[in-house]
């Protein structure tokens, strides 16, 4: 924050704001009167506008209308006095970012500019998080020419003007989740949240409170109100994930939301309204369970308005030599490796593969192989769902061993290759860091680099 404008129509007053700011090193610029002010605004830009309330003429409430057209992010900082305070909310409300009465304290307003740079910063930030996660979950990093996903595309880029509600369905691992972000970024409501609930995952009265906020008093522990995802997703997505698995009291509840856009929180009488789209994702057969009578019917109609039907792997093989391509570049990144050249014969094999996991076990056993991998040359043996042969690193044995004493063998291995960064491990193993933590105490694993006792507050007792 270097440039500020003063829009003041006493002459000394703006001589005084002038000494005062230039000596703190800002560029400053004065007018005299509101139309001077939003002239200069246009031309110059400033940072921060610093306005006087009362103008002749063009009042301030006006000049900040003006001003906040011209730029609904400028940052204006009102000045006024304190009996007149019915002004001063209907400033803020026209979205002053803060007002300081007069007589002027200048350390008062260097905090309050102070905060506006902040504030700014934090901005310029958020907009840059927005753009990354939009060229993150750009269509482009959804791999496919079959057919099949040519639809797919072509269904995204129908919703991009709409909030209609989708039903995602797919094997696990297809890319529902990709989808929905998909969606969700390529739409006019990128820069809104996008939110996922995982709907398996949660008990039913956590769910209902998670999805639909609850009211102080509304069960024991509720000490405050808290709003749910639904009013998070403001204008954004929510992404139901698992939505086959919700109970029938959450369905029609849910029913309501879909239908009316409306829903209360748990406890409260108060009806509140959505503007969220809502995604739900499943692998599960609906139409079975609507026959069983365990998902009602009018919901399931309700949610598939829109449906996207994402291939299995297995039925979508041509795709799977880019998905490799892809795939690489995207390990390879995050590992910092260089692992890219694929003979013809595993990719052959690659290709050929069921993938029972789809996509999501292909990264998987990529992700193995490259960590495996000594030279840039993926190889047959570091992929023992194509040949279990082959003796790595202690991974890959030919003894038969339980899933656990693999699983805690191959943390142990990424962790070692990660020189226990358990945030990249997390990442790479494809679950969260709470997850990762349990995983490494329940498993007793342990930093060889660091001196016993000094582990990261797991009791180290009884590890032998
Ligand atoms: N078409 C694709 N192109 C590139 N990457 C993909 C594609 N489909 C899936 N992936 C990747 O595969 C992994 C699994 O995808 P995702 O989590 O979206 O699947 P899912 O259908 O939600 O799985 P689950 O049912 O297990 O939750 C992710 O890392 C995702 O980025
Ligand atoms: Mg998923």
């Amino acid at each position: 924050m270097k440039s500020i404008l003063v829009i003041d129509d006493n002459r000394l007053i703006r001589q005084t704001f002038k000494t005062h700011l230039a000596s703190e090193g800002f560029e400053v610029s004065l007018a005299a009167d509101g139309g001077e002010g939003v002239e200069q605004f246009e031309r110059i830009r400033p940072d921060l506008v610093i306005l006087d309330i009362h103008l002749p003429v063009m009042g301030g409430l006006d000049v900040l209308t003006r001003i906040r057209e011209i730029d609904d992010k400028a940052y204006v900082i009102m000045i006024t006095a304190f009996d007149d305070m019915k002004t001063t909310v209907e400033a803020m409300k026209l979205g002053a970012f803060e007002y300081i009465c007069k007589p002027i304290d200048y350390d008062e307003l260097l905090l309050g500019i102070n905060k506006a740079q902040r504030m700014q910063e934090m901005d310029t930030k958020l907009d840059y998080l927005v753009t990354e996660a939009s060229q993150e979950w750009n269509i482009d990093n959804i791999v496919g020419r079959t057919s099949q996903m040519r639809d797919v595309f072509k269904t995204i880029g129908m919703l991009s003007r709409s909030t209609t509600t989708v039903l995602i369905r797919g094997e696990s691992g297809t890319g529902k989740e990709l989808v929905a972000r998909a969606i969700h970024y390529n739409s006019i409501n990128r820069e809104e949240p996008f939110v996922a609930v995982n709907c398996t995952a949660l008990a039913e009265g956590v769910l209902e409170s998670e999805l639909f906020g609850h009211v102080r008093g509304a069960f024991t522990g509720a000490v405050r109100d808290s709003r749910g995802k639904i009013e998070i997703a403001q204008k954004g997505t929510l992404f139901l994930d698992e939505i086959g698995d919700i109970s029938p009291n959450l369905q029609a509840k849910l029913l309501r939301v879909v239908e009316n856009r409306e829903f209360a929180r748990v406890g409260g009488e108060k009806i509140e309204r959505t503007e969220a789209r809502i995604v739900g994702a499943t692998n599960s057969d609906l139409e079975e369970s609507v026959r069983k009578g365990s998902f009602r019917e009018d919901l399931y109609y309700r949610l598939k308005v829109v449906e996207i039907k994402l291939p299995a792997l297995r039925e979508r093989r041509e795709d799977i030599p880019d998905l490799v391509a892809y795939l690489l570049e995207k390990i390879n990144r995050q590992l910092h490796t260089n692992v890219r050249k694929v003979p013809e014969s595993v990719l052959k094999m690659l290709v050929n593969y069921d993938w029972k996991g789809n996509v999501r076990e292909l990264e998987n056993a990529l992700t193995r192989a490259v960590t495996l991998a000594h030279g840039d040359v993926l190889l047959q043996e570091h992929l023992p769902l194509l040949r279990s042969t082959g003796m790595s690193q202690g991974l890959v044995t030919e003894e038969l061993t339980s899933l656990k004493d693999m699983e805690s063998r191959y943390i142990d291995h990424v962790l070692k290759q990660t020189r226990w960064n358990k945030s990249r491990t997390s990442e790479i193993l494809g679950i969260t860091r709470p997850t990762l933590d349990k995983k490494i105490k329940d498993y007793a694993l342990v930093d060889p680099r660091k001196p016993r006792g000094a582990q990261t507050g797991e009791p180290v007792s009884g590890l032998g």
